[in-house]
C-alpha cells in the first residue's frame, strides 16, 4: 500500500518525506485554504512546491464544477509538473472530465466517492484514482472500511486498474484497516502516520534496553 500525506502544510510535507515512506501528497481546496494559500497564482506555485519537494503523485484539485471549466483547470494543473494529479469531483460533468482527461493523458483522481455505485463510474471513465471517504462515511454512521472491501472485491473481479485510494482518514486504526481491506493508496493526516510508531511496550523495552546498555558501556 503506498502513503500520501493529505495535507498542504510545508513542514508536515517535509516531515512525512523525511521519514522515507511517502509515495505522494493530497491536496484540496479546504486544505489549500487553511494554509491561508488564495489566488490561483499562489495556489499554483504551491503545487509546484510540492512537487518539488515530494517524488510521487501530487494531487491537485479543480474548483469548477462544468465541464469545459474543469478541462480548462486540469490543463493548467497538469502543466505545472508531470507528477501533478487533478483530483476532480464524481459529479456528472466530473465523470465527462475524467473521460476526457484519460483519452488526453491526464491522470485523475476521482474525489468525494461515497458509495461502489460512484467508484465503478468513475473507474469506467478511466480515473487513475478513486478516493472513497472513511473517516466522513464513519461519521454518518455507514462503515466506511467496508467500502473499502467492496471496491477492493469488485475492481478485482472487474479488472479495472483505477487504484483505491482511502482518504479522509482520521486515525491510525483506519491505516491498518485500509491495508487489510486491500487499498492501493492510504492518504492520510501526519498524525495518523506518526500514530503507527506507537507501543507503549516499544518505549518501555527500550528504556529497559538503554538501562541495560549502562551496565557495559
Ligand atoms: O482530501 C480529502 C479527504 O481526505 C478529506 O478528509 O478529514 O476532511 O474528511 P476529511
Amino acid at each position: 500500500m503506498k502513503f500520501f500525506i493529505d495535507t498542504a502544510n510545508l513542514n508536515q510535507i517535509r516531515e512525512a518525506n523525511e521519514l522515507g515512506i511517502l509515495d505522494g501528497v493530497t491536496t484540496n481546496p479546504s486544505l489549500m485554504a487553511k494554509e491561508g494559500i488564495s489566488g490561483e497564482q499562489a495556489v499554483m506555485n504551491h503545487y509546484k512546491t510540492i512537487c518539488e519537494m515530494v517524488d510521487g503523485d501530487i494531487s491537485a484539485e479543480v474548483i469548477s464544477t462544468d465541464f469545459e471549466g474543469m478541462v480548462a483547470e486540469g490543463k493548467k494543473l497538469a502543466a505545472i509538473h508531470e507528477n501533478i494529479v487533478v483530483k476532480v469531483p464524481l459529479i456528472k460533468d466530473g465523470i465527462k472530465a475524467i473521460k476526457w482527461f484519460s483519452e488526453n493523458g491526464i491522470r485523475t483522481n476521482c474525489t468525494l466517492i461515497f458509495s461502489a455505485g460512484q467508484a465503478i463510474l468513475a473507474a469506467k471513465a478511466g480515473a487513475t484514482y478513486v478516493s472513497p471517504f472513511i473517516g466522513r462515511i464513519d461519521d454518518s454512521g455507514w462503515d466506511g472500511i467496508e467500502l473499502i472491501h467492496q471496491l477492493s472485491n469488485i475492481f478485482s473481479i472487474q479488472g479495472f486498474k483505477t487504484e483505491i485510494l482511502a482518504a479522509s482518514i482520521r486515525n491510525p486504526n483506519h491505516i491498518i484497516k485500509c491495508a487489510e481491506a486491500g487499498a492501493d493508496v492510504c492518504t492520510c493526516p501526519l498524525d495518523s502516520i506518526l500514530g503507527l510508531l506507537k507501543h507503549p511496550l516499544t518505549d518501555i523495552g527500550l528504556a529497559k534496553f538503554l538501562e541495560d546498555a549502562k551496565k557495559f558501556a
